[in-house]
């Protein structure tokens, strides 16, 4: 009867929200994880500060905190994310050669990606007991490619360096690629329509693109034309991977959900979090439940769009 059942009835993969150990400490939290939610992502635990902040050390406690929980509650795991600019320790970013950073990439992906293959919840389709998001947050607002220390070093050859660490890693793993503003069909859908479509020319290096959707309030208008231009690209999987919204209006949540129920390789939604208090934007209200972990109306449109 939760959100994550509705739309498993709906033919979809999961309803998913983030967490981590700090939330996974909440008995509230963890109660509307268990009752609605079929899918976690680690919000923070995963990234490369809190994986290897030193090169070639890896800590995994707070990973393993996620992992370990979603394993005993039959939870899928969406990883998050492998390579992102952001949340990058110094060592990294100061890398100025070729090989060393193509080597610090593998490296990372094959430790983290190897630490949880084949450890994870499956329903009956392993190759979806985990996706790993690779990237996050690559292009630029005009489609373009983003300056980081992967895309000065390297180039875009570092997309497929990347993808083709984590599939020899992890292959049955979906992979995926995700980033924000591919909230309607803009030109940064467009730039990631042509990224995907290159990568993806002889090889099939990415097998989804991942939409955050954080929203603005009456921000719902394009989702499903963003889904629709994001599948167009040929890949087999396409996903809202961090959605709130301002204020959680239920038109706009309504909307949401609605867009994904109507592309067909819309697998799932994952809300980044579960209650308002524990956003990253708790100031805007943006979730389902509230500060007491209570079902807002913004639950009960999504509830409603499912039936
Ligand atoms: O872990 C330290 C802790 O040791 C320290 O005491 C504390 C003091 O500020 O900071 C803690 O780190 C914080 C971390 O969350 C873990 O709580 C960082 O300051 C804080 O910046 C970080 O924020 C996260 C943010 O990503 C970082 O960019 C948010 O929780 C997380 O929700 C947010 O998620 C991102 C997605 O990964 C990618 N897409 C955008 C999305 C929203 O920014």
């Amino acid at each position: 009867t939760g959100l994550d059942a509705k739309m498993k009835a709906k033919g979809k993969k999961y309803f998913g929200s983030c967490a981590d150990s700090n939330t996974l400490n909440i008995a509230a939290n963890v109660a509307v994880l268990k009752s609605d939610f079929g899918q976690v992502t680690p919000e923070n635990s995963m990234k490369w500060d809190a994986t290897e902040n030193s090169r070639g050390s890896f800590t995994f406690s707070g990973a393993d905190t996620l992992v370990n929980w979603a394993v005993s509650n039959g939870k899928m795991i969406r990883g998050h994310t492998l390579v992102w600019h952001s949340q990058l320790p110094g060592w990294v970013s100061s890398i100025g050669d070729k090989a060393t950073l193509t080597s610090v990439i593998q490296n990372h992906i094959t430790n983290v990606a190897g630490r949880y293959k084949g450890k994870l919840y499956v329903d009956g389709d392993p190759g979806t007991s985990l996706t790993h998001c690779i990237f996050s947050e690559i292009l630029n607002e005009d489609g373009s490619l983003r300056s980081s220390v992967f895309s000065n070093v390297l180039g875009e050859s570092f997309v497929t360096i990347a993808f083709t660490a984590a599939r020899s890693t992890d292959p049955s793993a979906k992979l995926y690629i995700n980033d924000y503003n591919l909230d309607s069909n803009n030109a940064k859908v467009q730039g990631m329509v042509s990224l995907v479509k290159r990568i993806n020319a002889g090889t099939k290096y990415i097998d989804g693109i991942g939409t955050q959707m954080h929203l603005e309030a009456n921000g719902a208008g394009g989702a499903q034309a963003a889904l629709t231009a994001l599948a167009s690209s040929g890949v087999s999987e396409v996903a809202i991977t961090e959605l709130d919204i301002k204020s959680a209006s239920t038109n706009d949540y309504t909307t949401v959900v609605k867009a994904c129920l109507a592309v067909s390789q819309c697998v799932g939604i994952t809300t980044w979090g579960v209650s308002d208090v524990n956003s990253w934007r708790s100031g805007n209200t943006p979730l389902l439940f509230d500060n007491n972990y209570r079902p807002k109306a913004a639950y009960n449109a999504v509830i409603t769009a499912l039936s």
